[in-house]
């Protein structure tokens, strides 16, 4: 048991993270209308090398002719090891609106990563005289990435949120896999016969939740890339929100409804949360620890579970 507090993540809703290519501005106004709590504009790898210097200039124009709503907006800008990143950093820093909230980071690898953007970023944003500090993202998405995931988590204050990359953890773990993420055929153990499948997932996910919530960043899933399979992307979101996840990006405006569904608290379980709230409430007037709701302990860290699913509740809707 440390003596320091576990930070609390920022508060801000962020059950969705919508993506669309910066070389498609068709989709802006589209993306800005959805119910996602978070835009991510991309100029990484939805667009193609020959695209880059026009979609980063679509991306630029749309930060402010477009109105965005309360949404996070974020953009992606391209890894660290390609010729492009520095151009994506400088022209957004220098040429976007002030409505420019988040830039997030891809293929991260180590905490310096993180801190070379965050110099070009920090030394821009005094030269500019811009209020507003802009907040990183980052995608966990290769072996060096889960290697130093606490380092990572731990880089900069500007972090606010971590996705996990399924595509490209794959590709860089050597998975035998070109699947985006959910349940893999050939993950599977056999009992009495039987194939049960398991989760190829779980151990980043898992690694990526204790470094987020080590330093208070907000953990997020990634995509799901078959688009068609409904049932699968709330299976990956549901399994991703018990391991706490807070979110899921859409890679079509159509797993929106799914992510946000999934990822806000269902009244049921807001009204139970409250109820044992209210049942330790009681037990500690009577000066008891635990006590019995619907026949199941409940003790004191069942309070810290309760205020989680309460607390999510409350900053969603606002009340
Ligand atoms: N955001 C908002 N609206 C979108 C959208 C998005 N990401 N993708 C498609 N739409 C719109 C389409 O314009 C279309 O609108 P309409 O009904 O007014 O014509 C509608 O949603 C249905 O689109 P659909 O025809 O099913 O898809 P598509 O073939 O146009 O595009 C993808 C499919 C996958 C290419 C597209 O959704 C996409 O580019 N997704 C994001 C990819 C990305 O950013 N990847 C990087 C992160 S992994
Ligand atoms: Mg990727």
């Amino acid at each position: 048991m440390s003596f320091r507090l576990q930070p609390t993540p920022p508060a801000r809703p962020n059950r969705c993270q919508l993506f669309g290519p910066g070389s498609r501005p068709a989709i802006f106004e589209k993306m800005a209308a959805s119910a996602a709590d978070v835009i991510n504009l991309d100029l990484e790898d939805s667009v193609a090398p020959s695209d880059k210097d026009s979609a980063r200039e679509n991306v630029i124009k749309a930060i402010s002719d477009i109105d965005w709503g309360t949404k996070t907006l974020s953009v992606r800008i391209n890894g660290l090891d390609t010729p492009y990143w520095y151009r994506d950093v400088v022209d957004l820093m220098e040429q976007a609106g002030d409505r420019l909230d988040q830039i997030m980071i891809p293929k991260v690898g180590n905490a310096a990563d993180i801190y070379a953007v965050d110099a070009l970023v920090t030394s821009i944003e005094a030269a500019k005289g811009r209020s507003k500090p802009i907040t990183f993202e980052v995608i966990i998405e290769s072996a060096a990435g889960i290697a130093h995931v606490e380092d990572i988590a731990a880089a900069s204050p500007r972090l606010a949120a971590m996705s996990l990359g399924a595509a490209d953890f794959a590709a860089s773990m050597g998975m035998a896999t070109t699947g985006i993420g959910g349940t893999q055929a050939n993950y599977y153990m056999m009992h009495e016969g039987q194939k049960h499948w398991s989760d190829p997932w779980h151990w980043a996910q898992a690694a990526i939740v204790a470094a987020c919530r080590t330093y208070g960043v907000l953990p997020v899933d990634g995509p799901f890339g078959d688009f068609s399979d409904d049932e699968g992307f709330r299976a990956q979101a549901l399994r991703s929100a018990t391991l706490g996840m807070v979110g899921k990006w859409a890679i079509h405006p159509k797993q929106v409804t799914l992510a946000n569904e999934v990822f806000t608290p269902s009244e049921e379980a807001v009204a139970e949360a409250r109820e044992i709230l209210a049942a330790m409430e009681e037990a500690k007037a009577k000066g008891e620890g635990a006590t019995v709701y619907k026949g199941r302990l409940v003790d004191i860290a069942s309070i810290k579970q309760a205020e989680v699913i309460v607390r999510q509740s409350e900053m969603i809707t606002g009340s």
